[in-house]
């Protein structure tokens, strides 16, 4: 089957993890890779060198050699970019990886494209993500869906959505790593009260909430393992009654809610 080459705009953390995941995985899967960004030359020339991708400074040079176009650089920058790409596309899919970027936006501005919307979150740099994903009205061809997937494979697993949910669970999928993370770091910083270096502490929560997840991802119902753990009147059942008092549950749904409010906003 014929194998798509992929024009990135914008070579920073994500375009790069990407990349890196398509050279690692899906070598012979790909064509080539072409890289572009702003301003950053030094940048380009590490791609170049650490993943034999083509760069370029101007990706109106290149834009008729892709079968796929990925917009890697930040949302306010997408009109000025769909203002150029409206006069230079022909046929390519056009992939947006930015927030807040549906759809129903890339049609309006590139209504002959068809057109993908990717939410990564920060996991892609490990091939770890929990992507999110939809496509525009316009049906993707044989070798667009392929283009898809691999950029999607490239960084982990990924879920077909609605727009709509993507708006809505990117606050699940992309902030509440934030909120996970700064479990750990109250954990740490907890463990270091009772004397535990900072190194031991960190690695032993860290264990523990991989352990966690793998439980997770092998039993799949977090009501059922909290159970486990949980004898009733033991102690474990004293801390869940405190954070059940201090109300956890709608604190996480409030912090996610708040996330949403404001990515709407
Ligand atoms: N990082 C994440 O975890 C994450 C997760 C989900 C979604 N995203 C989305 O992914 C996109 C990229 O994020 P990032 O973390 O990779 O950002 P980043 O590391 O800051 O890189 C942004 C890149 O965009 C380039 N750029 C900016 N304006 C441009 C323009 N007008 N034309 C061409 N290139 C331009 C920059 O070039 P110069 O350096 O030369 O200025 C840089 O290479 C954003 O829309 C972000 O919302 C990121």
């Amino acid at each position: 089957m014929e194998k798509p080459t992929i024009l990135f705009i914008g070579a920073g953390r994500m375009a790069e993890a990407i990349i890196a995941g398509l050279r690692a995985k899906k070598e012979n899967e790909i064509e080539r890779i072409i890289v572009s960004n702003q301003s950053n030359i030094m940048r380009l020339e590490r791609l170049k060198k650490q993943y034999g991708a083509e760069t370029v400074f101007q990706w109106q040079e290149k834009i008729h050699e892709a079968d796929t176009v990925v917009l890697a650089m930040p949302p306010e920058e997408h009109e000025e970019v769909f203002m150029k790409l409206r006069s230079l596309v022909s046929g390519q899919l056009i992939v947006t990886i930015a927030a807040g970027i549906g759809p129903s936006k890339m049609e309006s501005a590139l209504p002959e494209s068809a057109v993908s919307w990717i939410m990564p979150n920060t996991a892609s740099s490990i091939g770890e993500s929990m992507s999110l994903y939809c496509k525009g009205k316009k049906p993707l061809n044989a070798l667009q869906e392929k283009s898809l997937k691999l950029l999607l494979d490239a960084i982990g697993q990924a879920e077909e959505c609605t727009e709509e949910e993507i708006h809505h669970l990117t606050a699940i999928t992309g902030s509440a790593p934030a909120f996970a993370y700064l479990f750990a770091e109250v954990l740490i910083e907890k463990a270091k009260e009772y004397g535990i270096s900072e190194s031991k502490a960190e690695k032993l929560v860290t264990q523990m909430i991989s352990g966690s997840a793998a439980m997770l991802m092998a039993n799949g119902n977090p009501s059922a393992l909290r159970e486990q753990v949980t004898t009733p009147g033991g102690s474990t059942a004293e801390g869940i009654k405190v954070l059940e008092e201090r109300k956890y549950k709608e604190m996480i749904q409030d912090a996610i809610t708040a996330v949403n409010r404001k990515s709407l906003s």
